[in-house]
């Protein structure tokens, strides 16, 4: 059960004070109030509604994905990569999406794990993931966490916000980041484009934080039917890019061999 008797970690957005459970909500001292949905997480964005982030088809195409475990070599790397520095604590999935690899992570011992999207859909499943202490719909640019509360922060293809990563984590605590490698998906883009280009790494903002590792993650994964191709090509962020005949080359492919492959970023708060 998420939030069994405390926000946890998160704080109120309107005048950041703790927040208590409170039969089915949770409250601040201030009583601002918020309720916490049937899928058991809590909408602490500030902003009217949350038709922001991915939307259900995406959700829903990624998850089918996931679920196959063609990524599940990510997810085992990244679990033991993040066993290997934190030994206890709190640890927060900025951009959790539907929590296929905040669920690695709640399997760890002495972890409290919490999450956020700004999608309301994504947070509803990743709410019900076993284990997880608590899923918020937020913003990873303005995240309702309290500062220094964190003792890990993963960020996974998700928005990338250094100053409320590095605001919420503890001195010493670490940030995990996961981005995808040059030759990343090189088989389905030189399918579908005619020239297809190395993805670049663009380096990211680490200003207060030590660089501390760089783990490469590769595997060959062999995606046997259509269904399959489609629901990969709708994850990737040049889905919306693609040109008309590109799709059609992506619709006309019944099976693939691909090189899934990602580097772990792995740096410390100073
Ligand atoms: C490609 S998905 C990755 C989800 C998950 N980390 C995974 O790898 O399965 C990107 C996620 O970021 C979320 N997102 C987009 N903008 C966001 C923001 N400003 N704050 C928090 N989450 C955001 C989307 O809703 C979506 O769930
Ligand atoms: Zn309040």
């Amino acid at each position: 059960m998420t939030f069994e008797t405390s926000g946890g970690i998160f704080v109120c957005p309107i005048c950041q004070n703790t927040l208590l459970r409170r039969e089915r909500s949770l409250v601040c001292e201030r009583r601002h109030t918020f309720d916490i949905a049937k899928e058991g997480h809590v909408n602490l964005l500030r902003t009217a509604g949350s038709l922001h982030g991915d939307n259900r088809q995406m959700v829903l195409s990624r998850r089918a994905f996931l679920e196959k475990g063609y990524y599940s070599h990510l997810k085992e790397a990244l679990t033991n990569t993040i066993a290997s520095y934190v030994k206890n604590g709190a640890l927060l999935d900025s951009g959790c999406g539907e929590g296929y690899y905040t669920e690695g992570i709640t399997s760890l011992p002495n972890l409290s794990v919490y999450g956020i999207d700004i999608s309301s859909r994504a947070a509803a499943l990743a709410a019900k993931k076993p284990n997880i202490k608590g899923v918020a719909v937020a913003s990873a640019y303005a995240l309702p966490v309290a500062s220094g509360s964190c003792d890990a922060v993963m960020n996974i293809f998700s928005p990338f916000c250094r100053e409320e990563f590095e605001r919420v984590l503890k001195s010493g605590g670490y940030l995990f980041n996961i981005i995808p490698a040059e030759k990343h998906l090189w088989e389905l883009k030189a399918a579908v484009y005619d020239k297809p280009y190395e993805n670049k790494l663009n380096p990211i903002e680490t200003e207060g934080f030590r660089f501390v590792e760089k783990v490469a993650i590769e595997k060959t994964i062999t995606l046997p039917s259509q269904e399959d191709i489609a629901a990969l090509m709708m994850m990737t962020p040049y889905f919306y890019r693609t040109s008309r005949e590109g799709h059609q080359r992506a619709e006309a492919l019944t099976s693939i061999d691909i090189t899934a492959s990602f580097y772990l970023l792995v740096y410390q708060k100073l």
